[in-house]
């Protein structure tokens, strides 16, 4: 049966926060030491892209891993996640490793992808409506770190499903880390499930060398974010004024992705002067890698109840079904 919901241009719930919002949170992380910017910034649609084509450089192992591990799981993924349920994912960028999941659930209530880059979202659901036809597909735009309307979907759902890949978790802090499990464990409500991707701590050479790839993909992601407040916030940064830098933070466990200035100078955002030192860091990404120990006990702090993993042989990543 095909739904209103899933003709060609889905209908999109957006909870894109308020430009004055936005200014506020980007002018309190840049007072901060060292400045910093919420990797959200990184996702305007170009940002997107450019992660796309991260994800398929050589050195990038993370996507390709997780793909390989979803391959082998889905089916037992499928039957713990049971029929008719709500999957809602979380940064689903192009939903790709989503289809992995959708092909082994025929009767699912609903898909709700939720982005924070609209223009990519639609386009998103629009190829996922495309493929799959049968199922309704409700795309929300949102900061997903702030509660956010969930659709109903218009077959009542047996229960809710998070799923959240790529080690996007990796972007939050400890403290962040687990107010976004604890809202998740809410979304799902008590009989409720979580599929979560999560990379691993693994030799700091193959980190660096994912987070800064040959081709300087990654480099210009980051880049891009300065391209993105000189738009769309009026500021004046000089790309050619910082340099993308990788470093590997070992006391925290991370991965940090910076913008150097290459100079001293200063740059003005929203009326403000922004002043920075040669050689100073904007940190636009933390990037956290888990032992599974290190996982568990954050989840376990969320109140998620720990169910199944699977691993790849070279235990790169690993995938989690997790209970509420
Ligand atoms: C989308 C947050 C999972 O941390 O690996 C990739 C983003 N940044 N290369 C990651 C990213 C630089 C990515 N996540």
């Amino acid at each position: 049966m095909i739904r209103a919901t899933s003709q060609a241009a889905p209908g999109l719930r957006d909870y894109r926060p308020a430009e004055a919002r936005l200014v506020a949170d980007l002018l309190r992380g840049l007072a901060e030491r060292p400045k910093r910017l919420s990797p959200m910034y990184l996702y305007d649609s170009r940002g997107s892209r450019l992660f796309e084509r991260i994800c398929e450089q050589p050195e990038y192992y993370l996507t390709r891993t997780e793909t390989e591990i979803m391959r082998r799981c889905a089916g037992d993924l499928a039957r713990s996640i049971g029929p008719r349920a709500l999957l809602v994912e979380f940064g689903s960028g192009a939903s790709l490793k989503t289809r992995l999941l959708l092909d082994r659930l025929p009767d699912l209530a609903a898909y709700v992808p939720v982005d924070i880059s609209r223009s990519h979202l639609l386009e998103a659901a629009r190829s996922i409506c495309e493929a799959y036809p049968r199922l309704e597909v409700l795309p929300v735009c949102a900061d997903f770190t702030r509660p956010f309307g969930l659709p109903r979907p218009s077959r009542p759902p047996a229960r809710t499903v998070v799923f959240f890949p790529g080690s996007t978790l990796g972007n939050f802090d400890e403290a962040p880390a687990i107010e976004l499990l604890e809202l998740m464990r809410l979304i799902a409500r008590p009989d409720g499930a979580l599929v979560i991707g999560i990379d691993l701590v693994k030799d700091p050479a193959v980190l660096q060398r994912a987070y800064d790839d040959a081709a300087g993909v990654t480099a210009e992601f980051n880049l891009n974010v300065l391209l993105r407040l000189n738009r769309e916030f009026g500021a004046d940064f000089d790309p050619r004024g910082f340099r993308h830098a990788a470093v590997w933070v070992p006391e925290a466990s991370r991965i940090e992705m910076h913008l150097e200035s290459v100079r001293r100078q200063s740059v003005r955002l929203a009326g403000e002067a922004i002043e920075f030192a040669a050689g100073e860091p904007l940190v636009t990404e933390h990037c956290h890698k888990y032992t599974p120990a290190a996982f568990a006990a954050l989840a376990a702090r969320a109140r998620w109840k720990a169910s199944r993993s699977w691993c790849d042989d070279l235990g790169r990543f690993s995938v989690r079904y997790l209970e509420a």
